[in-house]
Parts: structure tokens; sequence; C-alpha cells
């Protein structure tokens, strides 16, 4: 399968430092260079909030993190790079200086990718010894959660290019797509420039404030936008009837002054100023790294809700989110499991800001979702993993019982382990604990029993030999363990 083995940034920027996290945290080595004095420290800032982001988006076995190291030259920085990503300032005689030095240095082969925001690749590429490799690859920010990379080509690059470049993306959890033909700002940044035209206007003429600009579109459509484009929003809008009937509904209307979008405003420095005062009260009590994890986290809830969406199956860039996960499972080795007469240790975990209630604590389901995580851990260990729920068997959850002993707060390190009870196989019994790694603290326990089950028939069947196999040594070596104290307890029943 197309993969990037070891990425290459230059720049190390907003951009080209959210790109190098997006590498890293995809398990691939990553080596940067970029001349900024304080590169390091903006590009760890970037890495923090990048993994407290992952963290928060997914349960799925993320990679062993790349190593990032810094170069002293471009020459140095895309030794041995498959993939070069060029995120230096978006000045055209500047960026194809700083192209034309990758391009000599880098293997023959390596993937060049442009993150400008909508120079010409024709231009970028002019000059080139391979020319045919060299591409936009234009990303949105921030590029560690947002999936999209318009890919377009210049008149020298070659189709193959941009489908590898295409199918490489996917395995870092980005979704490529190509654009038939260049065209200055490619289709994302038109669509936002138009906008951003008419927002100006709006401010200039004192219509609204930037605070109820901005209200407008996060309470409304910005909303829709997320999650259906333009096109299938409008196609609900026409009700039953549809395209058609929206189009001769609100055609005519682009005739009446609803826009000025061809007339551009002065952005003299009157509204400058008050662009920016508007934009200091509505913002200003907050630093630019704190707004970057506020916007984060909403970003996370989106995707996390685009994950659920279409019954389960996962909608939009939710659907990616998953299909990510999916190439993580795959890629990850298989644990071993190596049975002995101890608990074993399943799952370690950090409590994550979206797992906080109001009173300041890990609220109620997290516990379970610990529990639910380390039981996968354990199937996954028995063989029981994502390729056999697929090739239709599981272990369904039919009877737990949580105990809450102590509390969790953010940030807490915790870790479970499990021990199993009497067990047949078609049903598997265990007890867990969630400790606080700091202190050891016992803070919850589990005890929950599962049913194996034949998915496509519905009803509860032996699991399979290589199942058995696993799990036989497994519930003999526990079964010398004493049986845990809580074991067996009802709910509200007395020490
Ligand atoms: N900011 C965005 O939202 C956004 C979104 C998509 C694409 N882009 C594009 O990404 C590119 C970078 O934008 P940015 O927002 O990250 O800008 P930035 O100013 O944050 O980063 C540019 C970085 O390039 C570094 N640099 C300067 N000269 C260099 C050289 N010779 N070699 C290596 N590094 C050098 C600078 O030190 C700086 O850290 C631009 O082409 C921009 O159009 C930006």
């Amino acid at each position: 399968m197309a993969k990037i083995n070891k990425a290459a940034c230059i720049g190390g920027g907003v951009i080209g430092g959210a790109w190098a996290a997006r590498f890293v945290l995809a398990g691939i080595d990553t080596r940067i260079f970029d001349p900024h004095p304080e590169a390091e420290r903006l590009l760890s800032e970037v890495m923090a909030n990048a993994e407290r982001a992952y963290q928060m988006l997914t349960s799925a076995p993320l990679p062993k993190k790349g190593t990032l190291s810094f170069c002293n030259s471009i020459e140095e920085a895309v030794q041995g790079a498959d993939w070069i990503q060029e995120s230096v300032p978006e000045r055209l005689e500047f960026k194809h200086g700083v192209l034309l030095q990758i391009d000599a240095a880098a293997e023959p082969k390596a993937l060049i990718g442009s993150s400008t925001s909508g120079l010409l690749p024709s231009e970028l590429q002019r000059g080139m010894k391979h020319p045919e490799r060299m591409f936009v690859a234009h990303p949105f920010n921030p590029v560690y959660l947002l999936p999209l990379v318009e890919l377009v080509g210049g008149q020298l690059t070659t189709r193959a290019v941009l489908e590898d470049a295409r199918d490489r993306l996917s395995t870092v959890g980005m979704k490529g797509v190509i654009i038939k033909k260049e065209i200055d700002g490619f289709v994302g940044d038109r669509l936002q420039e138009a906008f951003w035209r008419e927002a100006l206007w709006l401010i200039n003429d004192d219509i609204c404030d930037t605070e109820t600009l901005d209200d407008i579109i996060r309470y409304s459509f910005g909303l829709r936008w997320a999650q259906m484009g333009l096109f299938e929003t409008y196609r609900i809008a026409g009700g039953e009837a549809g395209m058609r009937d929206f189009l001769s509904k609100y055609g005519p209307i682009l005739a009446w002054p609803w826009t000025k979008l061809t007339d551009v405003v002065d952005l003299n420095d009157e509204l400058i100023e008050k662009i920016v005062g508007q934009s200091e009260a509505q913002s200003g009590k907050r630093g630019i790294r704190e707004l970057e994890r506020i916007r984060d986290q909403n970003l996370v809830g989106i995707l996390q809700a685009l994950k659920a969406g279409d019954e389960g199956r996962g909608w939009g860039a939710g659907a990616l989110v998953t299909e990510f996960e999916t190439h993580l499972w795959k890629t990850t080795p298989k644990p071993k499991l190596n049975p002995t007469s101890q608990p074993m240790r399943l799952l370690d975990v950090k409590v994550h800001p979206s797992w906080i209630d109001y009173n300041g604590h890990m609220t109620e389901h997290r516990y379970t979702q610990c529990f639910a995580n380390a039981s996968d851990e354990l199937l996954r260990l028995i063989g029981a993993d994502m390729d056999y729920v697929q090739a239709g068997h599981s272990y369904y959850t039919v009877e737990s019982h949580v105990r809450l002993l102590a509390e969790a707060k953010l940030g807490d390190a915790l870790y479970v382990t499990a021990q199993l009870l009497p067990s047949d196989g078609k049903k598997i019994r265990t007890f867990m604990w969630l400790y606080r790694a700091s202190d050891n603290t016992l803070v919850s326990t589990y005890e929950n029993l599962m049913l194996h089950v034949s998915s496509e028939e519905s009803r509860s069947v032996p699991p399979l030999p290589e199942v058995i196999t696993k799990l036989k040594p497994l519930i003999e070596a526990h079964s010398v363990l004493p049986p845990p104290d809580a074991a067996g307890r009802s709910v509200g029943q007395g020490n």
C-alpha cells in the first residue's frame, strides 16, 4: 500500500508545524527546516495541542510517534524523504526559489507538495529538474485535524503523481481531492474569499460588528456546512421537489443587489483599525494557544458527532476518522498474550478535557468507557479483533456492574487491570480495577459478562477454535487467583 515513509517539512509556521504534527502522530519520522529563531519552541507548542486533540479524537492505537528532527538546511531536511511539504511564506518568487532548492536536493521520486493557498503550480514548478512530481497540496488550518487537501497539478505534473499523493494522504487520515484544472486560489480559497469580501463590506458599512457576523455563521449555516456542503444543503432546502425547484425558486434572487462580490472594499487604515478593535473586544481575553485548544475541542466534538452519523456508519469527515482508525488498527502489530497468574494490565489512559462534568470530575459514563476500552483490549489479545468482528463474530457485553470509588480529575493518568473469573469461553466473566497512576488509588471497579455471538445469525454461538486456544490458558492461569472481594456484589450492598 502506498504510504509516506519519511517526511520533510520546509517551513514550520502555522501550516508547516501542523503538517509536521500530522505526520509525527501518524508514526512518520519527519525532518524540518525553518530558520525562525524560535522554530523549536513554536513547534513544540503546536505538537502539544495536536497530541491533546488526538487523545480526544480517537482511542484507536496511534503508532509510536515518529521522530521530529530540526535541520540546518533544506538539503539536510529532504535527505531520504519521500514526501516533502513546502510551507514557506506566500510570495511567488520566494516560494519558487525554495522549491527549486528542494527539487535539486531531493530524491528524484520524492513527492513535493506546496501548501500555497493560491499560487499556480505551473509557475512554482518552472525550471525544476523533476517537475512531474511537484504539485500543490493545499491544506486547511489546523492541518492535524481538518482532513482536506486540495491536490492541484501544474502543466508538467503527472496524473499518476496526484493519485499517488491522494492514496498516501489517506494513510495519515486525510482526504486528498484532485482539482481538474489549475486556477488562482483553487476551489476552497475562492469560496472563502468570496465570503470574506462580503464580510468586510458588512463591517465597513456598519451593518454589524465582527462578533455578530461570527455568531450568524456559527449558530446557523456554519453548523450545516460542517456536515453537508452547499449543494447537498440546498437540495434539501428545495424540499420534496429538490434541486430544480430550489434553483427556480431562488435563482432569480441572484439578480437582486444582495451582495457586492465583484466590488472590492478599500481595506484602508480606518477599516483595519475598526476590525482590529472589534476583534480585540470579541476575542482578546484569550491567548492564541488557548483559542486553538477551544477550536480543537469543538472540532473533535463535531468530528465525533459525524462519526456516529448515518446510523453509525459515519458521515463525511466523521467517516474518514473511522477509516483512519481502521487503518491504524490494521497496521498496528497484533498484541501478544502472555498468560501469568497475575491480574493483567490492559489499558493506560489520561482523563481528557471532554470527559469532565460540571463538578470538575470525570463524568460517570467515562468510567465505563475506560473499562469498555480495556475489554476491547482483552478481546484483541485473544484474537477477537476487528478482523474477527468483520468476519461475523463478536463478544457482546450482556451485564456489568461499575463501582465509583474515587474522583478522577482532568489530566489524571489512569490504568486498568483485569482478572478473568471462571468462564467457558462462550461466556467471559471479568473483574477489573481502575487505578490512578500517580498514587495507585483505586478509582473504580467493574465486573462484566460477555457473550460470544454470531452477528449474522444474531444468536450466541461458541467462539472459533483460534480464540479458545488463546483464551483457555489465560482462564487457567487466573483460576489460581483468589476471587476479588467485590466480585458478585449487588448494587447497594453494604460492606
Ligand atoms: N495560515 C493558513 O490558514 C494557511 C492555510 C492553508 C495554506 N497556507 C499556506 O501555507 C504557507 C505557509 O503559511 P503559514 O500560515 O504557515 O505562514 P507562517 O508565516 O506561519 O509560516 C511560514 C514559515 O516559513 C518559515 N520560513 C521562511 N523562510 C524559510 C525558508 N527559506 N525555508 C524554510 N522555512 C522558511 C518562517 O520562519 C515561518 O515559520 C503559505 O503558502 C500559505 O499561503 C496557510
